[in-house]
């Protein structure tokens, strides 16, 4: 009786950190392969790479920066949500990035008579397309927990060639 109670035990703790890997709508966020700075999963989604001291990778850091200027006043702080927008930080666990980019990129609308909620399309702001990995990689690393609340403290240092790229995108 002991014996199958530890085993039940053993095998529900085995499914729950299942579910806890898989609980990121775009698979597992580990960091596969890296360039410029920008660091990709085993499916090639953007994603965080955060090393041993706690320092996030560049994109990560854009990300909050970009998050707090563009999103924020709707999806709350940290992506933590608000009365009229959802909490980001919990979406992600089941959208993909190609789904986050078609939103933000077209918009999103659920309008009846108990609610309003309208999410604007970015499609053509380039304060938000120019930045949508960076703002995307930093959401994700939110949802997974490996990112607090706040600005992350330790940054990596720009990228060789970014400036120039993001010089490139916003037509300056
Ligand atoms: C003016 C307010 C507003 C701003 C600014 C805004 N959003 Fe939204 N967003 C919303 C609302 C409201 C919804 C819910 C729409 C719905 O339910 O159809 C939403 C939905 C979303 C969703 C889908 C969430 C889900 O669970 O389906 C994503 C992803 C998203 N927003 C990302 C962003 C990002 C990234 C930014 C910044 C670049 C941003 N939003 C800026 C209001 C906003």
């Amino acid at each position: 009786m002991r014996r199958n109670g530890i085993a039940a035990a053993g095998i529900a703790l085995l499914l729950f950190s299942t579910t806890a890997v898989l609980a990121d709508g775009s698979g597992d966020p580990k960091a596969t392969s890296s360039d410029a700075g920008e660091y990709r999963d085993a499916q090639g989604n953007p994603t965080f790479n955060i090393e041993k001291d706690g320092t996030v990778d560049w994109y990560t850091g854009v990300g909050y920066l970009r998050y707090t200027a563009n999103c924020m006043q709707c999806h709350g702080p940290d992506g933590l949500g608000s009365t009229w927008a959802p909490a980001l930080v919990d979406s992600l666990k089941t959208l993909s990035y190609s789904q986050v980019l078609d939103t933000v990129t077209n918009g999103k609308k659920n309008v009846n008579a108990a609610q309003e909620l309208v999410m604007p399309s970015f499609g053509t702001n380039p304060n938000v397309m120019c930045y949508i990995d960076a703002i995307y990689v930093y959401l994700r690393a939110r949802s997974d927990g490996a990112v607090g609340r706040g600005r992350p403290q330790k940054i990596a240092p720009k990228p060789p060639g970014y400036a120039a790229q993001e010089d490139a995108c916003m037509g300056s």
